[in-house]
């Protein structure tokens, strides 16, 4: 069945699969959100279901919420669990200093709520995802919807003295109509194409009022699983300045590849 998948999504899996050896019994866990997050919650199911790994986890969002539980994983609130021991989550972007873009799946806030609350945050991440510098991916930012069309307005003008090369925004829709957050926000996608000072450019944008949060997590990340189409993976730990190499083997499970919806 692993056929199937695509060398992306083999490249997802196997990094998800690392990043759950991380987990351990009694851990309180923040499930992160998007296609390479889903693959770890299902990883993370099975090793409860088959090996007896008992969890508490928080997830990012509804849609994560609603997997985890379709797998066996005790879903708990952040409030409840208050703080976590690690958060295992996806990113769209993750630079040499594990500076990272999120937000493609529209949870940023409750990601950056949960990995802030984290002793540790791992991303795992297909190859495709590292850059040189942040920025080609859009940045999102969570907006109230309320004066939305100010705040762009808002957004836009700061750019100007930013060291960015675009300066354009969009409203992320749904079709017809705005896409809207767990939270009940606004996303606006800011089309940078290279943002020279993230660290920067994040503190600016949560200046702004009618600006809830934005993508940029800086100094957040602590290890990244890369996984590669061929089974590789790459553990890489700014902390401790490692790099550890692996290989996965795919172990076809029906629970695990019988559903690639996400
Ligand atoms: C969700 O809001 C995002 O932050 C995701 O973590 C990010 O978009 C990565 O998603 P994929 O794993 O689907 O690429």
């Amino acid at each position: 069945m692993t056929g199937e998948l695509s060398p992306i999504d083999k490249a997802k899996f196997v990094a998800a699969k690392r990043a759950a050896q991380f987990v351990e019994d009694g851990m309180r866990v923040g499930l992160g959100t998007g296609s390479t997050a889903a693959w770890l919650v299902r990883c993370l199911g099975e090793m409860v279901r088959d090996d007896g790994l008992r969890i508490k986890g928080v997830p990012t969002s509804t849609r994560t919420a609603q997997l985890a539980r379709e797998v066996g994983i005790e879903v708990i609130s952040l409030d409840e669990a208050k703080w976590l021991d690690l958060t295992i989550d996806g990113a769209d972007e993750f630079d040499g200093e594990l500076n990272l873009i999120k937000g493609g799946g529209g949870a940023l806030l409750q990601e950056k709520i949960v990995a802030t609350a984290s002793d540790q945050m791992v991303v795992i991440a297909d190859i495709g995802k590292e850059v040189e510098t942040l920025g080609a991916f859009p940045l999102p930012v969570e907006v109230i919807p309320f004066g939305w069309q100010t705040t762009q307005a808002l957004v836009e003008e700061t750019l100007v003295s930013m060291d960015v090369l675009g300066r354009n925004s969009t409203l992320r829709m749904n079709g017809e109509i705005p896409f809207v957050t767990d939270e009940g926000n606004y996303i606006l996608d800011l089309h940078l194409k290279r943002i020279g000072n993230a660290r920067q450019m994040a503190l600016v944008m949560n200046q702004m009022p009618g600006v809830v949060e934005n993508g940029l997590f800086i100094d957040i990340c602590d290890a990244v699983v890369i996984g590669y189409g061929d089974g590789r993976v790459e553990v890489r730990d700014i902390n401790e300045g490692t790099v550890d190499r692996d290989k996965m083997e795919f172990v076809e499970t029906d629970n695990l590849f019988s559903d690639l919806s996400d």
